[in-house]
């Protein structure tokens, strides 16, 4: 008779009892992951144990006519970690991405997680992941500016306003307690006003709607970037004011000053390194540059304009004290975070521990006993 395994479903509404929603814990298991990060505690895919997932991005032209075509922001992604420390866990998120979904009443990704013994490779847990995926997002610049940004900041900006976004915001708000005003800006007036109006009734944070990217940048004391790839946003150096902190969670453009002008911090240098080998090995390294956040900044580590990854440094070494964060409160510092999936196994992990201890979700079972071959 072999073993009976079974493993937690949560749904969605699951995991918001479980907490999902609660930003202020998020970003202090966020915290704990940029520590054993830097540490060296934990893998991820690929044999530079570094790589963020791997993806399927579609043909331009497929050659079969169900083969699904590229469009904007349309891939598939598959991103597994074991992680370290207390969590000790392996796991893995998988999305499909369309920015033609909300016109189907869905969300631009569809994400979840699956949690795996790390020994025996059972399942744990499967889970409902965009708000897990959006929590995790934003606790990364929430655990960010603890150790980047002036802490009197009283004016955030907001490029881009959808859930990502909004996720960042409240981890941020959190964080930044002098917070009066958030100037909201996204290529659709509405949207901007839309997140303007939450931000004033669910934080007291005065909310406006800028009509311009410039008027939103130069306004900001802390900027949170979270625009999806519908149009290119162009930043301009000049725009960011002195003491600004930027903190990149989706990509933007911007001519040499927006990037020379900051001192840059990355969620993990070892990510970066991995990017940049990938970019090598795709065979067209300027394409794939385009294609992930970090693309203008390798590019100007390449041309010699920026110091070398190696030479960087990561949150997690503020995190731990053996870097410093912010060292003038005029320094303009630029955050770059890319997405790892520590923090999805992290964050589902805890939800998975209190949904343990509350008796939430609901058994499934893989098999009473796998039948043998
Ligand atoms: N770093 C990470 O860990 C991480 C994780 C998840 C998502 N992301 C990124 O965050 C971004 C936002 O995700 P989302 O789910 O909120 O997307 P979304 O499409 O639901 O919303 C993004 C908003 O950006 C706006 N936008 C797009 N292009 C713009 C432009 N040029 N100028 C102004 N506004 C613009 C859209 O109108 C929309 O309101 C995506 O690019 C995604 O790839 C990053």
């Amino acid at each position: 008779m072999g073993k009976r395994t079974d493993f937690l479903y949560m749904s969605e509404p699951d995991t918001i009892e479980a907490g999902v929603l609660d930003a202020r814990r998020c970003v202090q298991v966020a915290e704990e992951v940029f520590a054993l990060l830097s540490r060296g505690d934990y893998l991820m895919g690929g044999s530079n144990h570094n790589s963020h997932g791997m993806g399927i991005v579609f043909p331009k032209q497929p050659p079969f006519p169900n083969m699904p075509t590229s469009g904007p922001d349309r891939r598939f992604v598959a991103m597994p970690a074991y992680l370290g420390g207390r969590f000790d866990v392996c796991g893995n998120k998988w999305y499909g991405s369309n920015a033609a979904n909300p016109e189907k009443g869905l969300p631009r990704s569809v994400l979840t997680l699956i949690l795996n013994d790390k020994d025996t490779g059972e399942p744990l847990c499967f889970m409902s992941a965009n708000l897990i995926s959006a929590a995790r997002t934003g606790a990364v610049p929430g655990a960010a500016v603890r150790h980047l940004a002036n802490q009197d900041a009283s004016v955030i900006t907001v490029i881009g306003c959808g859930p990502i976004n909004r996720a960042c915001f409240e981890a941020i708000a959190y964080q930044l307690p002098n917070l009066k005003e958030a100037v909201c800006y996204d290529m659709f007036a509405d949207k901007a006003q839309q997140f303007a109006d939450w931000s004033t009734e669910n934080f007291g944070i005065k909310g406006r709607a800028a009509a311009s990217l410039e008027e939103a940048v130069r306004a900001g004391q802390v900027i949170t970037v979270a625009a999806s790839r519908l149009k290119p946003l162009e930043f301009r150096g000049e725009w960011v004011q002195a003491g600004a902190t930027v903190l990149l969670s989706g990509s933007a453009r911007g001519d040499d000053g927006f990037w020379l002008n900051s001192d840059i911090v990355y969620d993990n240098i070892k990510l970066h390194e991995a990017y940049v080998e990938e970019a090598v090995a795709s065979g067209d390294k300027q394409e794939y540059y385009n294609g992930v956040i970090g693309g203008p900044i390798y590019r100007l580590i390449d041309d010699g304009k920026l110091p070398a990854l190696e030479k960087s440094i990561s949150l997690g070494d503020i995190v731990l004290g053996e870097a410093k964060g912010r060292r003038t409160a005029d320094q303009r510092i630029l955050f770059v975070a890319c997405g790892m999936s520590v923090f999805d196994v992290a964050w589902g992990y805890e939800l998975y521990q209190t949904a343990l201890e509350k008796g939430i979700g609901q058994r499934l079972t893989l098999w009473d006993s796998p039948r043998q071959a």
